[in-house]
């Protein structure tokens, strides 16, 4: 298994992400934002699937409740490539919860269990869920335990758990993500009980934070700290085998950049993995602003060629902040 898992996150985790990612950081597992079964079933399928063979291995989150649907979806996920499919029983959010996905499905154990075992039966690749500690009331220790086993008898083979509860009635989802307090004992305790392994996410900050859970556990998956300080976040693959020098993954991003917008991709958002880039270096912030500047320029010029667009990305203050 690996040891560190991009954690799924909407609005960040999109392909264009992915592909900087898999770059700064060579070793890691990377997962899509959630797609719901019906994005997938009744959507543009082929728009939410779709991404670079060098992301790879990429985990396709799934957002559903009803069997059939997932194990179609699934099955879409394992024909476009992707190396797992993954479960959201972990999201709270107040329109997820209306199509009755995400965190609420925690207290119902026995219809995730039919989901899982569904894909299991139409895949050949590993069909994982992403879940809380708990759910409203639902947040003994023995409903985790019991979940977690229902799941590794229906065939799922890992469990990630974001040490919070979430609370679905009183709490906005950024707030399901910082309130409810952290409880690494409740994890480790699962981890030691149930022979399925346990991947630990929530609340992971730095290197040393990442040394000591994995002491305790297979891997762990980390979400906003890789999102506010990539190249913070990729130290530890400097000395990778393939992880090259920081210029050279920016000229390849740029030429991605050309080739996407080609395509018809958005600038401003395949700009939007660079905005934290220098994170916490001196100069980020007009490192931002020239990002910003172009995307502005690059949009009131809708005749300039894609050549010149390369051009001005040439002119980004890039070596100033390059330091591996
Ligand atoms: C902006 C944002 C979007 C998220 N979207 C998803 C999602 O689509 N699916 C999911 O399972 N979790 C989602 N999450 C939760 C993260 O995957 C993760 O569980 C959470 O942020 C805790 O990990 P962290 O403390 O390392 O960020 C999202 C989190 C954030 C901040």
């Amino acid at each position: 298994m690996h040891q560190i898992h991009i954690a799924p996150m909407m609005g960040y985790t999109h392909r264009h992400f992915r592909y900087l990612m898999r770059r700064l950081c060579p070793e890691v597992l990377l997962y899509s934002e959630m797609v719901t079964t019906g994005a997938l079933l009744h959507g543009d399928a082929k728009r939410h699937l779709d991404f670079d063979a060098t992301e790879a291995p990429v985990v396709l989150q799934l957002g559903g409740y009803d069997p059939q649907s997932l194990a179609r979806c699934a099955r879409q996920g394992q024909d476009h490539g992707y190396a797992q499919i993954n479960l959201n029983v972990g999201c709270p959010s107040s329109r997820v919860q209306e199509g009755g996905i995400g965190a609420c499905l925690f207290k119902s154990p026995q219809l995730v269990a039919s989901c899982v075992q569904a894909m299991v039966d139409a895949v050949s690749i590993p069909v994982t869920v992403k879940c809380r500690i708990g759910v409203d009331d639902h947040d003994t220790f023995e409903h985790l335990y019991n979940f977690c086993e229902t799941m590794q008898r229906a065939g799922c083979q890992f469990v990630v758990v974001h040490a919070r509860k979430a609370w679905l009635g009183g709490l906005n989802p950024k707030q399901n993500r910082t309130v409810p307090p952290l409880r690494y004992d409740v994890v480790e305790h699962l981890a030691t009980k149930i022979s399925l392994p346990v991947v630990l996410n929530g609340g992971i900050q730095c290197h040393e934070a990442i040394d000591q859970h994995l002491q305790l556990f297979p891997a762990v998956m980390i979400g906003r700290w890789a999102c506010s300080d990539p190249i913070g976040f990729s130290q530890r693959f400097h000395q990778h085998p393939s992880r090259l020098p920081t210029a050279t993954i920016l000229d390849d991003y740029f030429a991605y950049v050309d080739r996407s917008l080609s395509r018809g991709e958005r600038l401003s958002f395949l700009l939007q993995p660079l905005q934290a880039l220098f994170h916490g270096q001196p100069g980020a912030r007009s490192w931002r602003k020239s990002l910003n500047a172009l995307t502005h320029r690059a949009n009131e010029s809708s005749g300039r060629s894609l050549s010149s667009f390369v051009e001005m990305t040439k002119r980004l203050p890039v070596d100033q902040f390059i330091q591996g």
